[in-house]
Formats: C-alpha cells, sequence, structure tokens
C-alpha cells in the first residue's frame, strides 16, 4: 500500500517511551535538547510580530514562484547588512529549509543518485534525502582539541561517486557549531568543478558565532565558481520557526546559474508554499533581528561560558565551539552513549542527545542544547556531572 521510501520503524523508540513514563507519573525532566526557541523563556515582542501580519496587501493572492519581491528584497537587505550583495532574482522563498533541501535535491538528483553529508551533522538529512529518493554519502569532520573541527578532505575525496550530485555544507554545524574556513571553501570549489558538482550551504546559524575570525567563510552568497545554494531562513535568525519562511539563494557561472534559477521557479511554482502575510511580514521581522539574536547569544555563550568552568576539572571534556546552539560533550567510556543518555533520563530526569543521533563516528558524546534557561541549564549539567563522577 505505502511507499518504499518511508522505510522507518515508526514505533517510538525507548526514549520516547520512558519519557511518557516519567510524564505520566509526573516527573519534572530538564530537557538539554530543546531546541525550539519559542519555548525557551525569551522576550519576543508579540505585538509587533504578530501586528506585521495584518497589513491589506496580505488580502491580494499574487502567485509568483520565486515569492514576492518585496520579501525577496528584504532578504537581499539582510545580507546587504552584512556585506554581501544578493540579487533579489536570485532568491526563492521557501516554507523552511528543509523545504529547500527537498527543492534543491528535486532540482540536483534523480533517484538513486547522491549527495554528500558532513558527519556529525544535522539528523534530518537522513529524512529529507529518502523522501526524496536521494542517498546520503558521508564526508568527515575531524577534531583536533583545542583547534577545534575540520572538514577531512580525504574522506570527501572518497566519497565523491559517480552517481554524487552535490556537497552538502553546514556552516557552521550542527551539532560541532563549527564554520567553514575560506581555505576549505576553496578546496571544495576546486573538487566541485573537478566532478561537476553543486554546493549547497546551510547557513541557518551563520548569525550566531562567539568570536570575529577572519579565517571564517561569513556567508557563500557570493561564491560564484561553482554552481553554489546558499539556504538559511527565520526559524533561526529570528527564532521564529513557526512563521515559516526560508530561502534559496542562487549563485554561480553565468549561464548555469540562469538555468538553475528558472529550473527552481517552475518546482517553487508546483507548490507556492509561502503564505501572503508571512511574506508581507518579512521586512518588519528582520528589523527585530539584533534584539531577538543579542538575547539568544547571550544565553548561549552565558551557558557555554558556565559548562566551560565546570567541566574543566571533571571527567567530562567540553569540545571546542565557535558558534550555534550546541555544545559537545565527550563523556568517559566506561559506558556507550546510549547507557549515559539513558541513565541520565532514567534516574536524573535528565534528557540529552547521545551523539550517534548526530552519526558521531564514535563513543561516548552528549549533545546539550545551550538553549535553556540559566537555572534548569546548570541544574541538569549538574546531574550529568554528578552522575559521571559516581559512576
Ligand atoms: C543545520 C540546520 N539546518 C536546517 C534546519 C531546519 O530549519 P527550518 O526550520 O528552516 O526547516 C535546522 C533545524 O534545526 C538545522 O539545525
Amino acid at each position: 500500500m505505502f511507499s518504499k521510501r518511508l522505510k522507518w520503524n515508526l514505533e517510538p523508540n525507548r526514549f520516547a517511551r520512558l519519557i511518557e513514563e516519567k510524564k505520566r507519573a509526573g516527573a519534572r525532566i530538564l530537557d538539554l535538547t530543546e531546541s525550539n526557541p519559542t519555548r525557551a523563556g525569551f522576550d519576543y515582542p508579540a505585538e509587533e510580530i504578530l501586528g506585521a501580519l495584518a497589513q491589506t496587501p496580505a488580502m491580494l493572492y499574487e502567485p509568483a514562484p520565486r515569492g514576492l519581491l518585496v520579501a525577496r528584497e528584504s532578504v537581499a537587505g539582510y545580507y546587504a547588512e552584512r556585506g554581501f550583495n544578493v540579487d533579489p532574482d536570485c532568491v526563492h522563498l521557501t516554507a523552511s529549509t528543509s523545504e529547500a533541501y527537498s527543492y534543491l535535491f528535486k532540482l540536483l538528483a534523480d533517484q538513486g543518485q547522491s549527495v554528500l553529508v558532513p558527519q556529525p551533522s544535522y539528523p534530518l538529512f537522513e529524512f529529507l534525502a529518502a523522501l526524496e529518493g536521494v542517498e546520503l554519502r558521508p564526508y568527515e569532520l575531524h577534531y583536533v582539541h583545542p583547534a577545534g573541527w575540520r572538514i577531512d578532505f580525504d574522506t570527501v575525496e572518497k566519497a565523491v561517486a559517480s552517481s554524487a550530485r552535490a556537497i552538502i555544507l553546514v556552516s557552521p554545524n550542527n551539532p560541532t557549531g563549527s564554520f567553514a574556513k575560506l581555505r576549505e571553501v576553496e578546496r571544495l570549489n576546486a573538487i566541485c568543478a573537478k566532478h561537476n558538482l553543486a554546493l549547497i550551504v546551510d547557513e541557518v546559524f551563520s548569525d550566531y558565532g562567539f568570536e570575529e575570525d577572519e579565517s571564517r567563510a561569513g556567508s557563500l552568497v557570493s561564491n560564484d565558481s561553482v554552481l553554489t545554494f546558499v539556504m538559511s531562513g527565520f526559524s533561526k535568525i529570528l527564532a521564529l520557526p513557526q512563521m515559516k519562511l526560508g530561502w534559496i539563494v542562487t549563485n554561480g557561472p553565468p549561464g548555469l546559474r540562469e538555468e538553475a534559477v528558472e529550473r527552481l521557479d517552475f518546482i517553487a511554482d508546483t507548490f507556492l508554499s509561502v503564505s501572503a502575510p508571512v511574506q508581507h511580514s518579512a521586512r518588519a521581522w528582520l528589523r527585530l533581528r539584533q534584539p531577538m539574536q543579542s538575547q539568544i547569544l547571550d544565553r548561549v555563550r552565558g551557558n557555554l561560558n558556565w559548562l566551560a568552568d565546570v567541566t574543566e576539572e571533571s571527567p567530562l571534556r567540553l569540545l571546542s565551539v565557535e558558534g550555534g546552539w550546541y555544545a559537545t560533550l565527550e563523556a568517559p567510556r566506561q559506558f556507550t552513549e546510549e547507557e549515559w543518555a539513558m541513565a541520565l533520563l532514567e534516574k536524573d530526569d535528565v534528557l540529552a542527545h547521545p551523539g550517534y543521533f548526530f552519526d558521531f563516528p564514535r563513543e561516548a558524546f552528549l549533545i546539550l542544547s545551550l538553549l535553556p534557561r540559566a537555572e534548569i541549564f546548570r541544574e541538569a549539567v549538574s546531574r550529568i556531572l554528578a552522575r559521571v563522577e559516581r559512576d
């Protein structure tokens, strides 16, 4: 009856079952997997956000595959503020970055063809690719303490098969928080050019860098030596995932870029998924970027600094992180990360993701969201420390 693309076991896993049980028994779980900013106690200017939706022009239905010019100009304005020139005609609006991925997989890959993805990285790739019939070929990010994460180019070269159509770069990556460096982008461009691959760049967390760093690639929207698609959206930039606005900026060699834009028009025209009120609100919402981002950066930095202090002389090692909303802890390997995560949930009412959730290639890592309020974060981390010191 059903397609083979939905190949997953849809039964709740051990974690989900235990969480349900605990909640039924009235436990208060300290959730260090929380990545929903609307539940993390930030101060949203609700009146301004909701007020922007009530604009008369939104009563007109103007189907446009790239999205309304007024909204695409706002996206171009966002890049202009960051020092990058973007042509609004090369912007396609989507309902989310996840939808943007699905458009790009449709654009670039036939059934059974492949895209290269970083490992460790964001777990949704597996689902996004499988739903489009696309295969994933991992390339590795390699960690050296305390310098941080670098692309292992041997593994990139090995992952480029004849079926490969694109390389995905996530900068900064989730959950490693590592930014792509200019020298890495140069090498990726050379590999893409040699093997006729497109570069798909996910920059959803790029406004959340902790320090300035000249060696970093700020945004790849100006990358035109190979066909390049840069994605981002309001779910992270404005911490408004519920408003559903993302985009793709297309760049590349003349001719190829125009052809890609036209083909994306065709895909986007089939769905026309972004609502008029949201598009008309984009300009007003983007004005809230600085206050929203500074609240989030304060929270995330505060939690990270505290975590660095308390883990310094402990059995837990905090991996270097350059930006984003997550931190990675390496736990002693007398238990697997699944055992650590289960023990924390079962005995301490603390929920943290085990590293394998993000395809860490070895044991034993725990991934913590840095978004929770400081008091919740500190209590949860103190319980993790106590567990690790006890066991
Ligand atoms: C790296 C990365 N890309 C994309 C997304 C999805 O964003 P959106 O809500 O725009 O689909 C996420 C969500 O957590 C993410 O971590």
